[in-house]
């Protein structure tokens, strides 16, 4: 039966967090103006009017309650409370001034000396979009999901719920407690929550390089069935061969270098029982709107993404199929691009 309430409850909360996170993404503006810190950049590439982004995220939200509606998954549940949300604007609005200076002089290193002896890959030690403490810090996991969401209006939490779809198909008629999720670089746990809200019963890991985002990871989750959160490199995870029904990955691959793009598809591969489903979630790339280009090649520049470039042309269909995965659906949803690919069976 069409869960009518739940899409409207779901339409309703849509509409509290578009208005909220685009109130907050206008007061980023206004103070990057204030302070001379807006970057000027007009792309060479077609790019959309705010009209047709805000028409395009409409369509996000409407498929996201229309999935409501029936029954796909759950309505969205952030798990924080008014005050708590209102407590991370401010912080993140209080931390503006200093992200937008750095992004003034191109300085991207506040994370080293926190990452000084960790054995971390070079290319993670950089405050990426200008965060200050990049991934290492307690305050840039507080901060990260709020940025995000103020970035994307309120659309990231959609953009990651696509990845639902795939996994409903693939769990439809299976005992979930006998099924597993890896969540690779699965950050402060937004869709691991998403996945147990939907799946109470189903086995749960994420893996994160870093300590203060599963930290954040763990608080998302802590009302509910607990996930296995485990610290490590995506291109060597403590995960046995073959061990994984699903494997999922969000919003990761533009944050990778190309070399390690393809070492960490080979481990999500290894990890995956034959047979087993991955979901990709990521931005898009240049030629799947091709209008759209523009905002991609602005990104880079506005935002500190030292790899999105090469991402952006990079074959990702080819690279799954190299590491022996059989393509099965890709789409494009607002800003993200999702691919599904499966292993072959045995
Ligand atoms: C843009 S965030 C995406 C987080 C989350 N998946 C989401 O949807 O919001 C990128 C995440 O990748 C993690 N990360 C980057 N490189 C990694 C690597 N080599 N191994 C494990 N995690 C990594 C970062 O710590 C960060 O949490």
């Amino acid at each position: 039966m069409a869960d009518t309430i739940g899409m409207g409850l779901q339409g309703a909360t849509q509409a509290v967090r578009f208005g909220w996170y685009l109130s907050l993404n206008r007061m980023v503006g206004w103070q990057s103006d204030r302070l001379g810190l807006r970057p000027r950049y007009k792309p060479a590439l077609p790019a959309p009017t705010e009209r047709a982004i805000l028409t395009d995220l409409a369509r996000l939200f409407r498929r996201d309650a229309e999935a409501v509606r029936d029954g796909l998954f759950p309505p969205l549940s952030d798990g924080l409370g008014p005050l708590d949300a209102f407590d991370r604007a401010r912080a993140m609005l209080a931390d503006l001034p200093e992200t937008l200076r750095r992004r003034a002089d191109a300085d991207a290193g506040t994370v080293r000396e926190a990452a000084a002896d960790h054995g971390l890959p070079d290319y993670y030690t950089q405050d990426f979009h200008y965060q200050t403490g990049g991934y290492l810090s307690e305050q840039s996991a507080r901060l990260y999901d709020v940025q995000v969401e103020t970035l994307f209006l309120g659309g990231a939490a959609a953009m990651r719920r696509e990845a639902l779809r795939p996994i409903g198909d693939y769990l439809r008629g299976q005992d979930q407690r006998r099924m597993s999720l890896l969540d690779v670089a699965c950050g402060t746990g937004r869709f691991l929550r998403d996945v147990r809200l939907t799946y109470p019963a189903i086995k749960l890991t994420g893996i994160d390089l870093s300590d203060s985002y599963l930290a954040e990871a763990r608080r998302h989750l802590s009302a509910l069935r607990p996930a296995a959160l485990l610290r490590a490199n995506a291109e060597a995870m403590p995960v046995a061969n073959a061990s994984q029904d699903i494997v999922t990955t969000i919003f990761l691959f533009h944050e990778l270098p190309p070399e390690a793009r393809r070492a960490v598809t080979e481990e999500m591969v290894r990890a995956l029982k034959p047979g087993g489903l991955m979901v990709l979630v990521d931005s898009l790339q240049m030629g799947d709107r091709p209008d759209w280009d523009g905002l991609l090649e602005g990104f880079p520049v506005r935002f500190h993404e030292p790899y999105f470039a090469s991402y952006a042309i990079d074959d990702l269909e080819g690279l799954l199929g190299a590491a022996g995965l059989v393509l099965h659906a890709s789409w494009t949803s607002f800003l993200a691009k999702v691919i599904v690919a499966r292993k072959p069976p045995a």
